[in-house]
């Protein structure tokens, strides 16, 4: 998965711009990757991961931004953050909105830690030019559509984008 990814996250970080003074949310972010450079710049960051396999190997690559405070790890899913209302400037989830059992729910937590202004980064495998290997994890446009409506139903300004390796959906709260 580390390999796999790897170029999708970096794309992704060009994508989110500069993180200074945020605070940020990754969803699933499974053993970290990504985590690990939103760590570099972000304010702080919490990454909830319903996995406790995933959830340890992220705290294992990032000891040292946990123990300095500016990285929490910990149990939840994009239905159930756990976080408190408005706490975020960022949500991100990389490869894990295609799996979500419940997406509207998902959609509505995520609106509901964003505070005023806040962001919401979407990814899924696709772009202008999928890898090989994700060639076939790639959604028919009937489900990215499904995402986008549901975007729509709960942000007021929703665009979706392609990298070279994703298809990401940006929103922004009021
Ligand atoms: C394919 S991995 C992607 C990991 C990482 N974001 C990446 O791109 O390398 C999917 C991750 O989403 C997590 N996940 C599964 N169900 C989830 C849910 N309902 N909400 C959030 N994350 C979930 C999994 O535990 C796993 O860590």
């Amino acid at each position: 998965m580390r390999l796999l990814n790897r170029s999708q996250q970096r794309e992704l970080m060009t994508l989110l711009g500069p993180l200074a003074g945020k605070d940020v949310l990754e969803v699933g972010p499974g053993p970290g990757v990504l985590l690990g450079l939103l760590t570099r710049t972000a304010r702080h960051v919490t990454g909830v991961d319903p996995s406790r396999e995933m959830r340890t190997l992220a705290i294992r690559a990032h000891a040292v931004a946990i123990a300095a405070g500016r990285l929490d790890v910990l149990p939840g899913d994009a239905g159930a953050t756990g976080l408190p209302d408005a706490a975020v400037d960022v949500v991100v989830a990389v490869n894990n909105v295609a799996i979500w059992p419940d997406l509207d729910a998902g959609v509505a937590e995520l609106h509901r830690v964003l505070r005023p202004g806040g962001r919401l980064v979407l990814s899924w495998h696709g772009g202008e030019q999928p890898s090989r290997t994700s060639r076939g994890l790639v959604l028919p446009e009937e489900r990215l559509q499904r995402i986008e409506n549901a975007l729509r139903a709960r942000f007021p300004d929703v665009r979706r984008t392609l990298t070279r390796r994703c298809t990401v959906f940006e929103a922004r709260t009021a």
